[in-house]
């Protein structure tokens, strides 16, 4: 969590920051800073609340928004609630050096208690004022350069961390590191752009270098970046990309937030997803990372499946997927979880790990356990290059493009179309289906997009059913087999970004306690589509029915049935069982959009959320 920035060039760095960090608030907003060099001064603004409040301050207070280099921050709290004190950048007690900081010094209090005892005094709760001061202290006492002393002092620091450090007496240089948070640096024509990622930077240069872990540099205005291991300093030579990524993709593009754009834009990013995988003519799939370790792939014992929020629901779904199609046997756990109660983890399972962001500090530490055990690691990941992706052996990309809003959308059914991919392959090669049917499900997946459309078209009822339900103080979501996984995300959705207290479960479970809860005040989503424990669910719904719950189905186009017991239904295209998640998530999202719209909450910065988990 939390987003950085910097510049050093020759432009003025005050619109530069400020733009970059607004892009970078989906990683945390409940605090901005920017520090500006003029030349002669260190100046430094920041306040509790979003980048917009720092932006209005500096213009109320007049500040002096000028100089060439600088740094700016916007929080996501860890250490220290949300003030202006707390927030970053901070400086160091002789006011000289200058800090940005993501992520957590886990040994922040003995270091500070050290400081204390040689006289440093600390205005703010957070551990990034006691790094700044170590800094400064070892600078002083070991009489050393910036650089060196960032390195000393991260040698002495428990944690994770993307830094930039900037020096008033050294002002042609900013020293970044990177430890389990991202942090990537644009190369620019005698300039150089810091950020966590890419997008800061994309209307100024194409080229950025992403910080390994264990890494830092010095970025000088005229002799470049130079990058050194912090453990054992030697050099790195500097890896520049090319960087795929457009402005446009980055914009809401007309829509009144980055969340509508995204549900929009599934259609389009599932079509990216399976574009050049999927050859349904010559009946094929062609997938690198599951080609080239094809053997290790089949011959597992099991697949465990890793992830944190919304790809883990994915995950849920790869688990009937696998198991439906592949026969092979699936665990889906949480990342957190995993990574803390000794698993049992063989060289003969496949871990499969799924992230949005790639950055996920719970998933990280989950692949690395796995990995130390011997299992091979598959990474299912959007942003392009991102440490998860680096981590893992092989991968595949979701290619969904930027996923802005908080509450993920077009991720999860992007994770879903690779998971498919990934379980019809395995599928065909094991011969656990037939050909006809695998078939039958390239078909149906090209197919896909079209119908996810057509389910956007429903736009305007949803928003009516919205209305209805819009004052609920409680709701409950309700799917079987295949779209128990949607009930969960469902659910999500509506806490995420509306603050209504929802909960998914199979449908089935619901009288062993649920049941208890329902009365006429009490919303429920049922998914109830042609295929899959249809009847079943039908009967579920007359149990809701007659304990006088509200009744909202997802239900097929052209049903009948549910229609006449719920109070509402919502349709979606007919596909093959295994598809229909892809689907019955489309009403699911656009409900909870325009409730929360409705509710006037924040919906691409829902309160206490935030993009990229970087912290435990
Ligand atoms: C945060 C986000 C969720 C996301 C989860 C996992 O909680 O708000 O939308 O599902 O992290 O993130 P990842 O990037 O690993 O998919």
């Amino acid at each position: 969590m939390c987003g950085i920035v910097g510049y050093i060039g020759k432009k003025e760095a005050y619109p530069i920051i400020l733009e970059g960090l607004k892009r970078l608030e989906y990683r945390g907003y409940d605090s901005a800073g920017i520090a500006l060099y003029d030349g002669e001064n260190l100046k430094l603004s920041k306040t509790k609340g979003k980048v917009s409040d720092l932006e209005n301050k500096i213009t109320k207070d007049k500040q002096l928004t000028n100089g060439n280099v600088g740094i700016g921050h916007t929080r996501w709290a860890t250490h220290g609630v949300p003030n202006d004190v707390n927030s970053h950048p901070h400086y160091s007690n002789s006011g000289e050096l200058v800090i940005i900081h993501n992520g957590i010094i886990e040994n922040y209090a003995s270091i500070k208690k050290e400081l204390i005892n040689r006289g440093y005094t600390f205005s703010s709760d957070t551990d990034t004022e006691v790094l700044i001061n170590l800094i400064e202290d070892v600078k002083k006492n070991e009489n050393v350069k910036l650089g060196k002393a960032v390195q000393i002092a991260l040698n002495q620091v428990i944690g994770a961390y993307a830094i930039a450090v900037f020096d008033k007496n050294k002002p042609d240089e900013i020293v970044v590191a990177k430890l389990g948070s991202p942090l990537a640096i644009g190369v620019g024509e005698d300039e150089f752009f810091i950020a966590s990622d890419a997008t800061p930077f994309l209307e100024y240069t194409k080229k950025a270098i992403y910080l390994e872990d264990e890494e830092m540099a010095i970025v000088r205005l005229k002799k470049g970046v130079k990058i050194r291991k912090i453990k054992d300093d030697s050099l790195v030579a500097p890896y520049i990309q090319e960087l795929q990524l457009n402005l446009e993709q980055i914009v809401k593009g007309g829509y009144d937030h980055f969340m509508l754009k995204e549900i929009h834009e599934q259609p389009e990013a599932i079509k990216d997803t399976y574009r050049g995988r999927l050859n349904v003519k010559e009946g094929l799939i062609r997938m690198a990372g599951i080609d080239d370790n094809l053997e290790r792939i089949l011959n597992a014992n099991r697949i465990i499946v890793i992830a944190c929020g919304t790809s883990w629901h994915a995950g849920l779904v790869a688990e009937y997927i696998f198991e439906d199609l592949a026969r092979i046997p699936v665990e889906v756990e949480y990342a957190s979880e995993f990574r803390y109660r000794n698993p049992v983890i063989t060289e003969k399972d496949v871990v499969i790990a799924i992230s949005q962001s790639g950055e996920t500090a719970d998933t990280l530490a989950a692949i690395k356990l796995a990995k130390s055990k011997g299992a091979f690691v598959f990474g299912v990941c959007n942003v392009v290059g991102s440490s998860i992706a680096r981590e893992t052996h092989a991968g595949a990309y979701t290619h969904a493009g930027p996923e802005i809003g908080v509450a993920s959308t077009k991720a999860f059914t992007t994770q879903i179309t690779v998971l498919t991919l990934i379980a019809l392959k395995l599928a065909k090669e094991k011969g656990t289906i037939s050909k006809s049917v695998f078939q039958h499900h390239l078909q149906e997946l090209e197919l896909i997009p079209g119908k996810v459309e057509k389910a956007l078209l429903q736009d305007e009822h949803i928003k009516t059913v919205a209305e209805t339900y819009k004052d609920a103080k409680n709701c409950l979501y309700l799917g079987r087999g295949y779209n128990f996984p949607v009930a969960l995300e469902g659910a999500l959705k509506l806490k995420e970004i509306s603050y209504i207290h929802a909960e998914g479960y199979p449908a089935a479970e619901m009288k062993h306690g649920p049941i208890a809860l329902i009365d006429e005040q009490m919303p429920v989503f049922v998914i109830a589509t042609k295929k899959g424990h249809y009847e079943k669910v039908v009967s579920n719904i007359q149990e809701i029915k007659s304990r006088k719950g509200k009744i909202i189905g997802i239900v097929t186009e052209g049903d009948e049935d549910v229609k006449h017991l719920a109070d509402h239904v919502i349709e979606v295209p007919d596909t093959i069982e295994s598809l229909t998640p892809l689907l019955t998530t489309i009403p699911l999202q656009l409900l909870s959009y325009h409730i929360a719209v409705m509710l006037d909450k924040n919906v691409d910065q829902p309160r206490n959320l935030a993009k990229s988990v970087t912290v435990e």
